[in-house]
This record gives structure tokens, sequence and C-alpha cells, in this order.
């Protein structure tokens, strides 16, 4: 069993919660880009999430949830003190950070969660650091002063305009890699985005003219994390591989975009039916 030692909501929409887990074995390997799986209870299902933080001393893990189906949700009620019944990891490998000098790392609504732990450690490692966050509104901004801390230049935009920027993420990735251009800087040698599937897409067209090596996370459209389901099969280079093992980072240019968005409007469509079905591999439900 493992101890909710604190957790607060990120938002005013109280979309997404950040719990604190006490998970010593978890916090001791974890790193930045990995994930981890948990389960509430017996009957529970098995739930992706990407690791936000760790406290090796402490013996803690940070997760950021959003409330996205019945588990997420049901995690969302969950007080601190109590407990949860499963929480393994680090699972994936961890976002590769060697020999970059300068990078930009651009996050989308609840991706800016899995994001900020990547930028936070490049920034912690010397790396210059700008980091793109989008949103649809002001309301589910989340993380300001901790993005601030942990990039070397901020921009937060949202759709309406209505907290920081106007626009997207990829008009600001656009003009900050021209910017760079215009002004002599050293360009960007690597660009991480971490959203929503069309975004990626999106994002990777922008990048791609310049030659900027741009990797993507897909944790969002995996299932149950073991390379057992094939619930998160991605062509990459005209190769089948699954975000949970192989991944879950990935060469942006090399992802077949369209694939991934069929797949996920087809988990999204059977969500309902899903939290329904009991899974022969896992034993438990498909979403969280
Ligand atoms: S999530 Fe099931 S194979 Fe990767």
């Amino acid at each position: 069993m493992y101890k909710v030692v604190s957790k607060r909501f990120l938002n005013e929409a109280r979309s997404i919660c950040l719990f604190e887990i006490e998970a010593p074995l978890v916090a001791r390997h974890a790193q930045a880009g990995q994930f981890v799986i948990f389960r509430l209870d017996e009957q529970g299902e098995r739930v992706p999430v990407s690791v936000a933080g760790y406290d090796r001393e402490k013996g803690t893990v940070t997760v950021m949830v959003q409330a996205a189906g019945r588990t997420t949700r049901m995690l969302h009620t969950v007080a601190e003190g109590d407990y949860i019944l499963d929480f393994v990891g680090p699972l994936g490998r961890a976002t590769e950070m060697d020999g970059l000098k300068k990078v930009c790392v651009v996050g989308g609504g609840v991706g800016c969660a899995i994001a900020y732990p990547i930028a936070k450690e490049m920034h912690a490692r010397g790396i210059d650091v700008t980091f793109i966050g989008g949103f649809r509104s002001a309301d589910i901004v989340i993380l300001k002063e901790e993005l601030k801390e942990a990039s070397d230049r901020l921009i937060i935009c949202t759709d309406d305009g209505s907290y920081g920027e106007k626009g997207f993420t990829t008009v600001f990735l656009k003009q900050e890699i021209e910017r760079n251009i215009n002004e002599g800087l050293p360009q960007f040698d690597r660009v991480i985005a971490i959203g929503p599937d069309i975004m990626m897409k999106f994002l990777a067209e922008v990048t791609r003219p310049y030659g900027i090596r741009t990797i993507i996370s897909l944790d969002p459209i995996m299932v149950d994390g073991t390379g057992m389901c094939g619930g998160c099969r991605v062509i990459v280079g005209g190769e089948t591989k699954f975000a949970c093992v192989d991944g879950p980072d990935f060469d942006a240019h090399q992802v077949d975009f369209d694939l991934l968005i069929k797949r996920a409007a087809f988990y999204k469509d059977e969500q309902d039916a899903a939290a329904q079905h009991i899974c022969q591999i896992t034993g438990g439900t498909r979403h969280g």
C-alpha cells in the first residue's frame, strides 16, 4: 500500500491534482520522462501516469493527474493520509538530455505537468530552457511559478487570451526559432513537445523545415503500460513501436500522427464501454 503524503489542486478548475506518494523504491530510481502505473484497489484499473517529480531522501514521488475518466476522478477524491493499492515503476525510458545546450520544451494543457519535470531537470543541468505552455483558458493554467523557476525564458499562452499571450503554441515556437535566427542567437538543438496529438503533429511541422530534432512523449495513449496490450502501438519511421517500452519519447518527424490520432479517437469513443470491460491480460479496465 502506498500512502498519499500530500495533495493539492493545481488550477482554478480543479481538473488537475498533484499527489505526493510515499514510494521509496520508485523514488530511488525515477527520472524525468518516465511513468508509473497506479491502481486504487483490487477492483481498480491500472492507470499509467508520468512522474512529475521525486524526492529520493524523503522517498516520495509526485504525479499530476487530470480527472479524465472514472479512476482518475476517484483518485481526486482520495485524501491525504489515505492509501492506494499499487504504485509501480519507474517504467519507460528517461528523456535523453546528454550533450544538449539549448532546448525548447512545449507543453499543451496537462502535457505541461509531464513537460515540467523534464524542463526542471534540464535547467538544473545548465541547459538553456525556453518553455512554451499552452492552455485553453486562464482557469486551467497550472504550475505558473514552477515553470518560471524551471526555465530561462517562459511563454504562457491561452487560446482565448485570458492569461498570458493569446494564441497557439505553434505560433510561439515558430516565433522563438525565428528570433534565434534574426538575433544571431544559438538555435535550439532540440524541441520537446508534450500535449494533445494534434498539437504535437503541428509542432513537428513547425520544426521540420528548420531541421531541429523534435521529440514527443506519447504517455497519453497508454493503456496497461506493460508492452502486452498493444494499446500504445505507434508507427515510427515505418516500424511498429510501443510507447510504454520503446518510449515514451519518439522522434516527432518519424511518427505517423494520422494513425496516432485515429487510435486516440477510437479509445475516446470506447471509454464508457471500456470502463465496464474486464481485461483478460491485466484484470483491469481500460481507461483512467
Ligand atoms: S500500453 Fe499496453 S502495450 Fe503499451
